[in-house]
């Protein structure tokens, strides 16, 4: 675990390199892209053009950062997929020209894998196997992990994503996007006094639909009744609605944990840096009598740490990709 990587992340709308040597993370470097405010949620044209804006500086400050030259590098990574094409391309071609310069190995990570493989940004590290709960803006999955490169999805949501449903609750309330960070503020003043459905979905699989026509509805005859609703109830209504999201996430990780009998247990992802889903899972962990893994907040939303770390035990079990590789917008593993 001696080598030395440059990661590169560039999925969806965050630019972001980081350099991990001896096992340790020495800079995680993100650049937020701003634009996609302004239109309600990620536009992938913009995205890629700021990819390409960002992606130079953001990698020579994760080189300096780390004290750090190019010629120390052993290797370049970066996230293959899942993600939007324009975004991936851009990251991709950055890393194969500078392996190819340094005449250095390239290496493929899938960047769901590497949300889970953030639990080896920091220790302690989860014993395996465990069981990681993977909640972000695209994806709710849980995921049975028996070694860094054995893991399997054994439940995830049949429609929207745990991260879409906070974005789209926020956005019926007349919240910017991402609204998942804004509802998490709001909810801390607030208390969960309306009721919204718990979703009847077989096996350790999610649904987030149903919640969000509810939540719809809800909005829609409340504001009926009274026109200010929403602004005169806005820390219960946050509360509320997360407080949902978040039950019917450690429910369903309950369930898993109980029928497989393990207790190593972590979350990972956006949604994730959620400060109601880090404490109730604390308690639940209790409880059960778990062994809880926390992602430290840099490590939860879209970084190349964590596709360092991914890059890390690839290096050392001698997985590398050869110059003719392209994006996947989708990739199962
Ligand atoms: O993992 P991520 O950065 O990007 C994807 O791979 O999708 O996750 C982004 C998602 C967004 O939906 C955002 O609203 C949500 O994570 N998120 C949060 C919080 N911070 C980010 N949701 C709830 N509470 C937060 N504190
Ligand atoms: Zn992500």
């Amino acid at each position: 675990m001696y080598n030395t990587i440059l990661a590169i992340e560039s999925s969806c709308d965050d630019t972001s390199a980081a350099i991990i040597t001896e096992g340790i993370v020495r800079s995680n470097i993100v650049a937020s892209q701003e634009a996609h405010r302004l239109y309600g949620g990620v536009v992938p044209e913009v995205a890629s053009r700021a990819h390409q804006n960002n992606i130079v500086p953001v990698v020579k400050k994760a080189l300096d950062d780390a004290n750090m030259t190019v010629s120390q590098l052993d290797a370049i990574a970066f996230t293959r997929g899942p993600g939007l094409i324009g975004s991936l391309i851009v990251g991709i071609s950055f890393a194969k020209a500078l392996a190819l310069s340094q005449g250095i190995p390239l290496i493929e990570v899938n960047h769901l894998q590497a949300h889970v493989l953030s639990a080896f940004a920091k220790k302690p590290y989860p014993s395996f196997p465990f069981l990681c709960l993977t909640v972000s803006g695209g994806h709710t999955q849980i995921v049975l992990v028996r070694a860094p490169l054995d893991m399997e999805i054994i439940g995830q949501s049949i429609d929207d994503a745990a991260g879409e449903a906070f974005d789209k609750s926020g956005k019926m309330m007349g919240l910017d996007y991402p609204a998942g960070p804004i509802i998490d503020k709001l909810a801390q003043k607030g208390q969960p006094i309306f009721e919204f459905p718990q979703p009847r979905i077989q096996g350790y699989n999610y649904s987030f639909s149903g919640i969000k026509t509810a939540f719809k509805y809800f909005l829609r005859d409340q504001v009926a009744e009274n026109p200010n609703f929403v602004q005169e109830n806005l820390h219960d209504i946050a509360a509320s609605i997360q407080h949902r999201i978040v039950t019917i996430l450690l429910q369903k990780l309950r369930k898993a944990a109980r029928n497989l009998n393990i207790n190593q247990i972590s979350i990972a992802g956006g949604v994730s840096a959620n400060s109601y889903l880090r404490e109730k899972l604390q308690e639940m962990g209790k409880k059960e009598r778990w062994d809880t893994y926390i992602p430290p907040f840099e490590y939860c939303t879209d970084n190349a740490g964590m596709i360092a770390v991914a890059a890390q035990f690839k290096y050392h079990e001698g997985i590398f990709t050869d110059q003719s590789v392209g994006p996947l917008a989708k990739w199962k593993f």
